[in-house]
C-alpha cells in the first residue's frame, strides 16, 4: 500500500524536492495508517556488536542501549529477601529496580510488539527478536550474579519464566541449540556446575576467555554452554593503546581470540581504557582487528558511531 502511494507521489517528483518534503510533512502529520506497521517500536535500528557496559547505570536501562542498536546488555543481580534486585552496589539498590521490573517485563512488551498475533504471521513458527531490521538478531543478557550464584540461580530461572513460556529463550535441548529472541548468558557468580546441569539450559554461562584450553575446570567449552567467553583487558592484554603492542600482548591477543572462535564462542575483553578518548578507540581497533567479536562500551552512542 505504501508502494501504491509512492507511485501516486510520482509526478511529484518532477516538481521538486521541496514539493515532495511538504507532502511528507503532510503525511507525517497525519498520522495515516499508511505509516504505521506494528513492529516498528525498533525500526531503523541496525543491531550492533556493542555490549552494553553496567546497562542499568542508563537513565533508562535496555530501551537506551535499543536506541543504539546494542546487541548486547548486562545486569548486576542481587537476591535479597527473595527478590533479585538490579544495580552496581548494595547502596544503589531501590524497591522498585528489579530485574523484572527493569528487564523482564519491557522485554514482554518490547517482544509482544515485535510479534503481532494476526492473519500475517498465523504460519510463523519462530519468534522476532527485538530488532525490527533484523528479527533473526537475538539480544545478548548477561546477567551478572553479584550475591551467591548457587543459591540465586533458581530464582533467576523462575524470573525468566515468562519469556521461557512465550517461546523467546534461547535454548539447548535435546542435543540441539535453538536461538530466539534473547539470549541469556551467566557472569559474575553464575555457577558453573549448576548451569552445566541445566536440562534444557536457557541460562548460558559466561566462559572464561584465558583458560578455554586449561585442562583444571574440566570443562568442554562450545556455545551450547558458552556462547559468549570474556576477560579482563588489562589482565589478558594490557596494552595501554600508545607506543607499541609487543609481541607477548599480540600473541596474547591472537591466542585467546582463535581459542574462541576455534570453539565458535565470540570473544569479549571488558575493562578497556575508557579515557582519554583517542586510547579507547586505539583499543577498540586493536581488538576488532584483531577478531574480538563485541566491543564492551560505557559510552554507546561513541560506540554505536565507531
Ligand atoms: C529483608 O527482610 C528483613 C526481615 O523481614 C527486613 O528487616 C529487611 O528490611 C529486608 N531487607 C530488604 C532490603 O528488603
Ligand atoms: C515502587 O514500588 C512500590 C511498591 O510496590 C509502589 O507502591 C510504588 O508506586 C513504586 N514507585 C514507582 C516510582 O514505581
Ligand atoms: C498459512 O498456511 C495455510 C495452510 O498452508 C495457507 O492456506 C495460508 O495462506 C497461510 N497464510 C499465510 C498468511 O501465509
Ligand atoms: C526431548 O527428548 C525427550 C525424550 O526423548 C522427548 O520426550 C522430548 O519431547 C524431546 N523434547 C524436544 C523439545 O524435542
Ligand atoms: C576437576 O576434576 C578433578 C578430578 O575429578 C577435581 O579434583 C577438581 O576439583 C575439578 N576441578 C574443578 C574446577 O571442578
Ligand atoms: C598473557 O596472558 C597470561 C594469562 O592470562 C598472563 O599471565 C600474561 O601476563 C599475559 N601476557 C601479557 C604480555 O600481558
Amino acid at each position: 500500500m505504501y508502494l501504491l502511494y509512492l507511485l501516486a507521489a510520482l509526478p511529484l517528483l518532477v516538481r521538486g524536492k521541496a514539493t515532495i518534503d511538504a507532502e511528507i510533512a503532510a503525511l507525517e502529520a497525519s498520522s495515516s495508517p499508511l505509516l504505521q506497521y506494528p513492529t516498528q517500536l525498533t525500526q531503523n535500528l541496525v543491531p550492533k556488536q556493542i555490549h552494553s557496559h553496567n546497562d542499568y547505570w542508563r537513565d533508562v536501562p535496555l530501551l537506551s542501549a535499543l536506541s543504539f542498536g546494542v546487541g548486547s546488555v548486562e545486569a548486576d543481580v542481587w537476591l535479597i529477601n527473595g527478590t533479585l534486585f538490579v544495580g552496581h552496589e548494595v547502596a544503589a539498590l531501590t524497591p522498585n529496580r528489579t530485574l523484572d521490573s527493569l528487564y523482564i517485563q519491557p522485554l514482554l512488551k518490547i517482544l509482544a510488539a515485535q510479534n503481532p498475533k494476526d492473519a500475517f504471521t498465523v504460519n510463523q513458527t519462530t519468534p522476532n527478536g527485538v530488532f525490527d531490521t533484523s528479527s533473526g538478531t537475538p539480544l545478548q543478557l548477561l546477567i551478572d550474579i553479584k550475591t551467591d550464584g548457587v543459591e540465586a540461580l533458581p530464582f533467576i530461572l523462575q524470573a525468566f519464566q515468562p519469556l521461557r513460556d512465550g517461546g523467546f529463550l534461547t535454548v539447548f535441548s535435546n542435543g540441539t541449540l535453538t536461538q530466539s529472541a534473547i539470549t541469556v548468558v551467566g557472569t559474575g557468580n553464575s555457577p558453573l556446575e549448576q548451569v552445566k546441569a541445566l536440562s534444557p539450559r536457557d541460562y548460558f554461562f559466561d566462559a572464561p576467555l584465558t583458560q578455554l584450553t586449561d585442562p583444571s575446570l574440566n570443562t568442554t567449552w562450545d556455545p551450547t554452554l558458552s556462547p559468549l567467553a570474556s576477560t579482563d583487558y588489562e589482565v589478558a592484554i594490557g596494552w595501554p593503546g600508545i607506543g607499541n603492542l609487543t609481541p607477548a600482548q599480540q600473541a596474547n591477543l591472537t591466542k585467546f581470540v582463535n581459542d574462541a572462535h576455534e570453539r565458535n564462542i565470540k570473544a569479549r575483553f571488558w575493562d578497556t581504557p575508557g579515557w582519554p578518548i583517542q586510547i579507547r578507540h586505539t583499543v577498540w581497533e586493536l581488538l576488532l582487528n584483531n577478531g574480538a567479536d563485541w566491543l564492551n562500551a560505557d559510552d554507546l552512542e561513541a560506540a554505536a558511531n565507531f
